[in-house]
């Protein structure tokens, strides 16, 4: 009886650490089925995916760094204008891209596939390719366990992959913990954080990638058609310049910042957040502390990335 007492008090305290804080740490663990993320983890990187076998999945997003672009060559037809979004901790995220307009990771693939400027793959020419390799053949056959490789076995160990793709125990999620505690700029710039608002749209596991909103709210952000926001889908013009809130996991490795990728230093793009969608301008001080606060967002480096 008292060690079953003992279990619970244990028990509540440690949820306790983060209970009544708006921001949930990234489980340690993730489920997910471990053969077929490792078939993904392999189609992740191979650029024989793609039309004209220049790039890969991981060419736009590299998860050794900030799962975003970092710098491959993509071919001349891919000049690219929007920001790619993080495929790290994607998982946690309601929905995908930036307008949402894919409900979970294997749609998203699929969809991937499909846009020329991307991979730039038919489901058919997907197929036919993947079918003509050997290796892949026996791959899938041991893992789908049956002849033939489909479009939607591809998209589903993609996606698998992109599961394991969580980067756990940052020093912040470790605060929340009761583990460590923050420097006191750290904290002053949490403090900030919530009390300017940005929590108000930043917030939950992912401290973002929960719910569409605009930039732009209270002074105007400048619009332009060829960026994918909610419009794009809508029509609506109230849905100009809204998108899905960008996850602040490891954001201090993604720049360039904004959809637009218009500012390189993540200071910068705070001011920016704060001035359009808040109606603040904040002194420098204010911004670094506030971004002393966001590098305490950058966790551990997913561990499939280091298995063989
Ligand atoms: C040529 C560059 C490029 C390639 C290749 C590419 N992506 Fe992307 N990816 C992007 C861009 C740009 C976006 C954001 C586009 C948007 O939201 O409209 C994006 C968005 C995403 C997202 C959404 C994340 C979120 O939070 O919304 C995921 C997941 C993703 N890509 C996975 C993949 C996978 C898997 C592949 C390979 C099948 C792939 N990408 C290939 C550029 C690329
Ligand atoms: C009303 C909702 C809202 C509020 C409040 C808000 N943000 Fe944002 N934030 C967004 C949206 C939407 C975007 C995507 C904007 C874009 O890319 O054009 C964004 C983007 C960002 C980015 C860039 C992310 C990237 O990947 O490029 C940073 C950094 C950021 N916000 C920090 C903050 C900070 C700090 C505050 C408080 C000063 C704040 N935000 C307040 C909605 C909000």
């Amino acid at each position: 009886m008292r060690l079953a007492l003992a279990a619970i008090i244990i028990c509540i305290s440690t949820v306790s650490a983060w209970a009544g804080e708006p921001i949930e740490p990234i489980p340690r663990t993730v489920a997910y089925d471990a053969k077929k993320a490792q078939l993904g983890k392999q189609l992740f990187f191979d650029v024989n995916l793609s039309s004209d076998r220049i790039v890969s999945c991981a060419s736009c997003h590299d998860p050794y760094s900030s799962g975003g672009y970092k710098g491959f060559f993509l071919g001349e037809h891919r000049k690219k204008r929007v920001k790619d979004a993080t495929v790290l901790n994607a998982a946690f995220n309601f929905r995908q891209f930036w307008n949402g307009r894919a409900r979970d990771l294997q749609e998203h693939a699929a969809m991937s596939f499909e846009i020329p400027i991307s991979m730039g793959m038919s489901r058919q020419g997907l197929e036919e390719r993947m079918n003509a390799d050997a290796s892949y053949k026996k791959l899938f056959r041991e893992v789908y366990k049956r002849d033939g490789i489909k479009f939607d076995d591809v998209t589903d160990a993609i996606a698998e992959f992109e599961k394991a793709l969580f980067t756990p125990d940052c020093k912040f999620d470790r605060f929340l913990r009761g583990e460590v505690k923050l420097a006191q700029n750290e904290e002053e710039g949490y403090l900030l954080f919530k009390r300017l608002g940005c929590i108000n749209c930043h917030n939950g596991m992912n401290v973002g990638g929960n719910s569409f909103q605009r930039i732009g709210v209270i002074h105007p952000y400048d619009w332009d058609e060829k960026f994918p926001d909610i419009y794009k889908l809508t029509k609506d013009p109230r849905d100009k310049n809204r998108f899905k809130v960008p996850s602040l996991r490891n954001i201090e490795l993604n720049g360039p910042y904004f959809h637009d990728k218009r500012y390189d230093k993540l200071g910068d793009a705070v001011k920016k957040m704060a001035y359009h969608n808040l109606g603040y301008h904040l002194s420098d001080d204010e911004a670094a502390k506030i971004v002393a606060f966001l590098k305490t967002l950058t966790g551990k480096r997913p561990a499939i990335l280091e298995q063989k």
